[in-house]
């Protein structure tokens, strides 16, 4: 069975492999053949347990664009809010002959489950579990930077090409940010070196593990190192407050709880007019989406033209389109 469950089951030939796919699902878009046939008869269940705007959308298109029949499944409204279990969703969405479930849920190791349990038979692709992985955030991140960085007169769209020579920082709440864990992963594994911004009390435990460097102080990163791309996360207040995930600097820090103040974290960690005339003139801006303006950016620095974030959704369109294509109609054995 063929799944994309994480972005680090990716190798970087299999990840240069899917953005060069979707180099040529954007190549169709852009010359208005919006629709291919290369899915007519499979079909795709959109399964929502978490609220979604640009992934479940995105997905939808890139499904509908490869003439794929669609089939958009909400918790909320369904019998999941009755008490039906994954398991027993799961076993319907078999019934109903799903070739690919595309699965978001609150719980980490969602999508791993349905994947392994038996219950289907569909490739699985993991739309955001938890605080833990959203490869194909990670993977149209990738193809953004790689369109605006790697880029070369022969070769525009970058193919072929991995990261290698660009320094991404991400900053923010990486405690609860699965953008932050797939783009470490995958941004890494694509030859780029990535830095980790953050107040200590929004750095997870353990990441002294991860792949890349983390720094306290976003002025010093930006002025000293001038990365080649910044990207802002969603504070995730939603995800604050509970008994979740123990930060690294509660310990290490004594701070009391997860969040400095918003004021202060907008002063400290924030990306604003100022920061953004520090970058690099080439150095673009970028954010998963749905960001809170005026906390961690403001609004010119979200619309300013480093920032690349309404391409991203675009961008998210032709990769997922990519995804779908190389799982259900592609040569390939497995990712995870
Ligand atoms: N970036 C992202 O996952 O956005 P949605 O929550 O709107 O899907």
């Amino acid at each position: 069975m063929r799944h994309l469950l994480s972005a680090s089951d990716l190798d970087r030939d299999a990840a240069v492999a899917i953005l060069d796919t979707a180099a040529q699902m954007a190549a169709t878009q852009s010359r208005e053949i919006k629709k291919l046939p290369t899915l007519r008869g499979r079909t795709v269940v959109n399964l929502f347990f978490e609220d979604s705007t640009r992934t479940r959308i995105s997905f939808e298109a890139a499904a509908k664009r490869l003439s794929a029949d669609v089939i958009n499944f909400a918790a909320k409204g369904s019998s999941v809010s009755k008490g039906e279990s994954l398991k027993d969703t799961a076993l319907t969405l078999q019934a109903m002959g799903a070739d690919a479930v595309v699965v978001r849920h609150h719980a980490s190791g969602a999508p791993h489950r349905l994947a392994h349990a038996g219950w289907v038979d569909a490739a699985v692709v993991n739309a955001g579990d938890g605080t833990h992985q959203h490869p194909t955030q990670a993977l149209l991140d990738a193809f953004t930077l790689r369109r605006h960085l790697v880029r070369t007169a022969d070769e525009p769209e970058g193919v072929g090409r991995d990261l290698t020579g660009t320094h991404v920082a991400i900053v923010g709440d990486v405690l609860h940010s699965r953008v932050a864990r797939s783009n470490v992963a995958l941004l890494t594994t694509l030859g780029a070196r990535v830095t980790l911004v953050a107040p200590p009390t929004l750095v997870p435990v353990g990441v002294e593990a991860w792949p890349c460097a983390v720094s306290y102080h976003l002025d010093e990163v930006i002025a000293d190192q001038q990365p080649d791309a910044i990207m802002m996360l969603r504070v995730q207040r939603e995800r604050m407050g509970g008994s979740g995930e123990q930060a690294a600097g509660s310990a290490r820090h004594g701070a009391t709880g997860f969040f400095p103040s918003p004021l202060e974290y907008t002063r400290t960690f924030g990306l604003d007019a100022r920061r953004l005339r520090m970058l690099p003139e080439h150095a673009i801006v970028l954010h998963p989406g749905p960001m809170n303006r005026g906390l961690e950016i403001s609004a010119d620095a979200a619309d300013s033209d480093r920032a690349v974030i309404v391409e991203q959704v675009a961008n998210g369109v032709a990769v997922r389109m990519a995804v779908l294509y190389l799982l259900l109609a592609g040569e390939r054995e497995t990712w995870g």
